[in-house]
């Protein structure tokens, strides 16, 4: 897959089976995480790999949020099996500095944010699926306290990877002129 292909093709895949990224194929995300714009060369990132028995530790957490934050009775239910609707899958976290005289908080945080795509790109390129999920986990206060994260630090997203479980192309029907105009 060529660069523009990979820019204009690429999807989330939101069924992910067996097999996940192999030991190169995570190799090649990982640099990609770390390929992202950076201002200042802050390095605001961090990233958790959950894989195998440690889904059930990240499942368990996840009840534990939901349960003690009352995130409803259908998020309890499903809290335990969540982080297996992937072979893997990657927290990452903007892990700021806060109060930075040049860079400002927003900035760091969206420099983890392209790291999240990149790898997102690095999985497609490979022949991977992956989605990018958030939901209340993210901003939960239980699973930053587990992932030892100051209050000033983000979860900016869950990105699950797997192999896709159906192969179907899913088509664009956003227009540039609609989103873009000229000055
Ligand atoms: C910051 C962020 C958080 C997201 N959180 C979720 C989520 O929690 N659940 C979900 O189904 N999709 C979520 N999405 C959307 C999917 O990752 C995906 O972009 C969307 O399903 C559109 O699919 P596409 O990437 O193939 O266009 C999120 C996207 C972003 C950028």
């Amino acid at each position: 897959m060529n660069a523009i292909e990979l820019l204009l093709e690429r999807q989330s895949d939101a069924r992910l089976i067996e097999p996940g990224p192999n030991a190169q194929q995570l190799e090649i995300i990982q640099k990609a995480a770390l390929k992202v714009p950076d201002h200042g060369g802050l390095r605001p990132w961090h990233f958790i790999v959950v894989a195998g028995e440690s889904k059930n530790t990240l499942g368990d957490w996840f009840f534990e949020a939901a349960t003690k934050e009352a995130f409803g009775e259908r998020t309890i239910e499903r809290a335990k099996s969540l982080p297996h609707r992937s072979p893997m899958l990657i927290i990452a976290i903007a892990k700021t500095v806060p109060n930075h005289s040049k860079v400002p908080w927003l900035e760091q945080v969206e420099s983890a944010a392209c790291a999240t795509f990149a790898m997102q790109q690095a999985a497609f390129a490979q022949n991977l699926g992956a989605v990018w999920r958030t939901g209340e986990f993210a901003t939960s206060k239980v699973i930053k306290e587990k992932l030892a994260l100051a209050d000033h630090d983000e979860i900016v997203g869950f990105l699950y990877i797997g192999t896709p479980e159906v192969q179907i192309k899913k088509q664009s029907r956003l227009e540039p002129e609609d989103f873009f105009t000229f000055l």
